[in-house]
């Protein structure tokens, strides 16, 4: 049985928004769109499919024609170098419904960092009922572990690419079990949270930095008391920079001149730059916000709505109820006769941007770089950086229908930049674009800016920013199943990008037919292309689908990547490429769940263009990549009861993984915990609150992981 994702969620919390009401094609229309017009124009699978990858075949062997050129060319592709294809060399984890972390044969795992742990001295360690101060978790680990990376640390402090005794972890804490954090859970008095409550769940936001060190073999502690750790929350000060910055609809009554904002939340995936900075990145940050039931005569509803931040809703945990300016800043509400400056009515302009935090530095104000596009900010994945060219950033906005977006730097890169310096150079202007991806297997990159007459009616540059979701509607992007991370091949270049899943209620599973392989998709699915001419800032793209989610069980027609009991999945949504080229895609599900618990894949996939067209249930055909096999594709880790995998990062000696355990037993109350984890991984017996954690795993003989 599939179970709402969100089922466990407080009734306060508000879903991330999925209604968008604009009229551009869904990705699955044009799966099918593509599918059938090839079949049109050629006829026979063969045929669709040297059509399809013709262009990539030829021009590796030289040639040049193709008897269906697409309507939109794409520039001929250099061909890349062939994907480095490291083998796997592990036993297969089955499927697991115990409350334990399960990794194969000759690998062990330890807890590095979990909810509540001090980062400092001062404190005591966590209790186990919620007792800890709100107070305390300034410097505490926070909630939800989530998005993260590891930066190796130089003995003099600086980041130091190479090094993995010693390095600095960054981690996003996306959101709060809210019932585990207060003794008996939370409490409302006529309508008002107690704000010593409110102050704990906001602090068990925002993200952590954390040093460090090798202890015995490859196993890792944090260094409790490094001057080095810091935690960052949904009430800390950020800074605003960027084209948005300073303008009108970035005015509060807190940074009256919109330089400013407090607070970073629901910090989902995350990115980093090849200086060495952390970006964070804001998601479902609508919900938080209350916003009047008389709300609706403002001239920015069309604005506030797109974005879910809608009239009557009352913010997610009440947060807004307690008096004072530190709780009213969650009222988005217009009440002051000024303008942005005089209330909070533009607060939820500051939020919804990738944040720069440089981990090296712990006075550095961390800075919301507004050039990047305001949306429901999933990740933020580089490409490779090459000296002299454009940095290139890829981003999702995890809501169903909405799209995927790359950022072009306008300063071609130097390796020399160091800091937050850097970022203002490289983070502050460019160029937005958003994906449409074609029937014909091509794909555009539209800019979001001025010089696209398609934007004429926004006033500015800074608007289009402010509000990238509705450019983005009026440039005909491709409305997506929901994006998630992206991940950059480090061997060919190629981008790969989680499309988590659809939803039930439009097309139940079970009511397959021919035009229609994926009903309601519920399982997920992951694309992936290959920049023209292997350049990361080209316009033009070519793309198929590398993998489906499925059940093993499933028919053909539905297992479309034919998984197998040792490499089935669901609701793909972390995801991450080693420096070997090994795919590590982690699952955020509840379609499959009654199977097995949410997991950790590595995979060693092809290139786009390495698969064909398969026939699913009722005769409908489409395009994917190679089956992937055992061999390419295997489950490596199952985690605890009502958990989610999410977050992945590697020691660059590729010897000690790290991987973030989210919100296990969410579905429990205090009076019937349904997770003990991660006390049970070591006690049968444990009767302890479920804590999200970081978990460091090694392989018993010191060797590298995975392969
Ligand atoms: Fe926070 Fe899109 O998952
Ligand atoms: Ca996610
Ligand atoms: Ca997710
Ligand atoms: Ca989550």
């Amino acid at each position: 049985m599939s179970k709402n994702r969100y089922a466990h969620k407080p009734e306060t919390y508000t879903e991330p928004d999925d209604d968008n009401p604009s009229s551009n094609l869904h990705f699955s229309d044009i799966l099918q769109a593509r599918v059938t017009r090839r079949q049109t124009v050629i006829g026979g699978l063969s045929a669709t499919t040297a059509a399809l990858f013709g262009s990539l075949s030829l021009s590796a062997c030289g040639g040049s024609s193709d008897n269906a050129p697409p309507a939109t060319t794409p520039a001929t592709p250099t061909t890349p170098p062939p994907a480095a294809k490291p083998a796997l060399n592990f036993t297969a984890v089955g499927h697991s419904l115990d409350d334990i972390v399960k990794v194969p044969a000759g690998y062990s795992i330890g807890v590095l960092y979990a909810l509540g742990d001090p980062q400092h001295f001062g404190d005591a360690s966590w209790a186990g009922g919620g007792s800890e101060t709100a107070e305390s978790y300034e410097r505490r680990a926070g909630d939800h572990h989530d998005g993260m990376r590891f930066f190796g640390l130089a003995d003099d402090g600086t980041y130091a690419a190479s090094r993995s005794d010693r390095g600095l972890l960054c981690l996003n804490h996306e959101n709060i079990t809210q019932v585990y954090l207060h003794p008996a859970g939370p409490t409302t008095v006529a309508g008002v949270r107690p704000a010593a409550e409110v102050d704990k769940e906001v602090n068990c936001h925002g993200v952590s930095v954390l040093e460090l060190k090798r202890t015995t073999g490859n196993a890792l502690q944090y260094v409790r008391g490094s001057a080095l750790n810091r935690r960052l929350t949904a009430a800390s000060r950020f800074a605003i920079e960027g084209p948005a910055a300073g303008t009108a609809r970035m005015k509060t009554l807190y940074s009256t001149d919109g330089s400013a904002t407090r607070g970073t939340v629901n910090n989902c995936a995350n990115g980093y730059t090849p200086w060495g900075t952390y970006l964070t990145c804001e998601e479902n940050w609508a919900g938080y916000f209350k916003r009047a039931t008389t709300d609706g005569a403002r001239t920015d509803t069309a604005s506030l709505d797109r974005y879910g931040v809608k009239t009557g809703q009352a913010g997610n945990y009440g947060w807004s109820t307690p008096t004072g300016d530190l709780y009213r800043r969650w009222d988005t509400s217009a009440t002051a006769a000024a303008d942005g400056a005089g209330d909070y009515r533009n607060v939820a302009n500051t939020f919804g941007w990738i944040v720069e935090i440089d981990p090296f530095d712990p006075a550095a104000m961390p800075v919301k770089r507004t050039a990047l596009g305001r949306f429901g900010h999933e990740g933020c994945q580089p490409a490779t950086p090459v000296e002299g060219q454009p940095l290139v950033f890829y981003m999702g906005d995890d809501s169903r229908n909405e799209y995927v977006y790359k950022f072009v730097s306008k300063a071609p890169w130097s390796a020399a930049d160091k800091g937050l310096a850097a970022g203002a150079k490289y983070l502050n202007e460019g160029t937005l674009f958003v994906a449409k991806f074609n029937a014909d297997g091509s794909g555009n990159w539209i800019a979001l800016d001025k010089s696209n007459p398609a934007l004429a009616s926004f006033a500015s540059n800074a608007d289009i920013l402010i509000d990238t979701r509705l450019a983005a509607d009026a440039v005909g992007a491709t409305k997506m199943d929901r994006p998630e991370w992206t991940a950059v091949h480090p061997v060919n270049g190629e981008v790969y990008l989680t499309l988590t899943n659809g939803t039930t209620a439009v097309r139940p599973q079970g009511a397959t037919d021919a035009a229609n392989p994926r009903p309601g998709n519920v399982n997920g699915h992951i694309v992936r292309w290959r920049e023209a001419n292997s350049r990361a800032d080209a316009t033009q793209f070519q793309w198929d689908v590398y993998l489906f989610g499925s059940p093993s069980a499933e028919a053909p027609g539905y297992n479309l990547s034919a998984l197998t009991d040792n490499n089935d999945f669901s609701s793909p949504d972390g995801l991450w490429f080693d420096s070997r080229g090994v795919l590590w895609i982690e699952t955020d599900d509840g379609a499959y769940t009654s199977t097995t618990n949410c997991m950790l894949l590595a995979a060693t996939p092809g290139q786009v263009g390495d698969g064909g067209t398969i026939t699913a249930g009722g005769g409908t055909q489409t395009f994917k990549g190679a089956n992937p096999g055992e061999q390419n594709l295997r489950r490596f880790l199952v985690g605890p009861k009502e958990c989610e995998l999410t977050g992945i990062a590697m020691t660059p000696d590729n010897k000690t993984l790290i991987v973030n355990i989210q919100h296990p037993g969410e579905g429990g109350t205090i009076s019937k915990l349904t997770s003990h984890w991660p006390e049970s991984q070591t006690n049968a017996g444990s009767t302890a609150r479920p804590r999200s954690a970081t978990i460091f795993i090694t392989k018993d003989d010191g060797g590298v992981i995975g392969v």
